[in-house]
């Protein structure tokens, strides 16, 4: 069953409020019950919160794009992410929001990324190559890799700055856990040492992208000092979801090992000749991506009582989650939604509503472009050099915000061609 990636471990009915809880500390994307993998729009009840799973294509279109004005982020993704992320575009509204996104997405713009095209492409390949030497939980490497391919792509850094920068991000992201949990006490922000350290920790961070930021002719974009702010968060959020979806998809071929020379082979074509058609590897990049979706829930709520296409009626304070992990994963939505079959991203038309791992709508991943840009330069060059091994058996894909394994992982590799 080299090809299926089931996950076993689903609740038959919905948990009592203690019981989801801890489930969802533990694992956000364990505590849906089956009966959400397989109707539409399934409602639950968790204490005094309303939830409702939206899996129906035309309600994940109306709330995500069409209708997406009458909706606001949920409160409880405020919770978890304003004290690592702050106020910027992943967590604004309306005309904040929209000010922020038309700033940041200066630097993410197609001519932008034109720019620095090569120098991603080039730390792709060193990045590649340095993975094998490392001998550390696969997770961690990753998110580093991804880290110095952005860093060296935007900000064109000496190998040390890029060193600097990325520990800084780690220590600034260390810290913001302590900050979650002494916000999450009801501390006072001047009783909390880390919210200080927080601080600090975010104005060194900003120095230092500042003076990356002159180095390269990013000035012409004329950001202001929020916007750039706010562009080193988003990378920050952006380096973790590229690294994931790299792990899932090695994983994906380590288990699907059949799958592995097709993608071989369209790596090393896309290398030597890119061309702008779908190739093995983006479908096997798509695949894995529907199967793990790097941010599994995306949440929203109603302002007002809102008449949904299916007919029902939302109401402020409902939680409507719409979740990639879900939505990928329906019985209504795929045929065999656990298999992984790359193919059926080059022969079907795999789009949103029903293929949603960067979101849709106005609020849409601006990184999108980026993320699979650099995740096909690295994963072309890497299974050049070798074939990743691992046992699936024994990894459970754990969500938080982000789809992680659950363990440190490691992946063992097997040397390949001219390596
Ligand atoms: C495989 C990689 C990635 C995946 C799967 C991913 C997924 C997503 C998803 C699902 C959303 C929508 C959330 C919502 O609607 O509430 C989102 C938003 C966002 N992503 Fe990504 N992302 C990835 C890479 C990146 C990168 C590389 C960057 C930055 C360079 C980035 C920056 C952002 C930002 C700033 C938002 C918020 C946009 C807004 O609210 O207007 N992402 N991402």
């Amino acid at each position: 069953m080299e090809h299926n990636f089931d996950i076993d471990d689903r609740l038959q009915v919905w948990p009592n409020a203690l019981g989801f809880y801890i489930h969802v500390s533990k694992n956000s994307v364990a505590v849906w019950p089956s009966e959400c993998y397989e109707k539409h729009d399934v409602i639950g009840k968790i204490l005094y919160y309303r939830m409702r799973m939206i899996t129906s294509p035309e309600n994940v279109e109306f709330i995500l794009k069409k209708g997406a004005k009458h909706f606001l982020l949920d409160d409880l993704q405020h919770r978890l992410l304003e004290p690592a992320l702050g106020q910027g575009l992943i967590l604004a509204e309306g005309d904040k929001w929209f000010s922020l996104r038309r700033q940041s997405s200066r630097f993410i713009r197609p001519t932008c990324l034109d720019q620095v095209a090569d120098l991603c492409k080039n730390a792709a390949q060193n990045a590649a190559h340095q993975l094998l030497k490392e001998n550390r939980p696969i997770d961690l490497v990753l998110a580093e890799a991804f880290l110095k391919i952005f860093g060296k792509a935007f900000f064109d850094a000496t190998k040390e700055d890029t060193i600097g920068v990325s520990e800084s991000v780690e220590q600034y992201i260390e810290n913001a856990q302590r900050v979650a949990v002494s916000t999450f006490l009801g501390l006072p922000k001047f009783l909390s040492l880390s919210a200080k350290k927080q601080l600090s920790l975010a104005h060194s961070l900003d120095e230092r992208f500042d003076s990356a930021l002159e180095l390269r002719d990013l000035k012409s974009v004329q950001p202001t000092k929020a916007a750039r702010r706010d562009f080193v968060i988003n990378l920050m959020t952006g380096y973790k979801t590229t690294s994931v979806a790299a792990f899932w998809t090695l994983i994906c071929l380590a288990k699907a090992q059949s799958h592995f020379e097709p993608c071989r082979i369209a790596g090393e074509k896309h290398l030597n000749a890119p061309d702008e058609n779908k190739d093995y590897l983006d479908g096997a990049i798509d695949e894995a991506t529907r199967l793990f979706p790097p941010l599994p829930l995306i949440m929203r709520t109603p302002k007002s009582d809102i008449l949904l296409p299916s007919g029902d009626i939302a109401k402020p304070k409902e939680k409507l989650i719409i979740s990639p992990w879900i939505v990928h994963r329906h019985k209504l939505l795929w045929d065999d939604p656990d298999r992984f079959i790359p193919l059926r991203h080059l022969e079907g038309d795999m789009r949103a509503p029903f293929f949603i791992p960067f979101g849709m709508g106005a609020r849409l991943c601006p990184g999108q472009k980026l993320g699979t840009f650099a995740l096909k330069e690295f994963l072309a060059n890497l299974l050049q050099l070798a074939r990743p091994i691992a046992d699936f058996d024994k990894i459970k894909p754990k969500g938080g915000f982000i789809l992680r394994p659950d363990d440190n992982m490691k992946i063992k590799w097997q040397k390949v061609g001219k390596a």
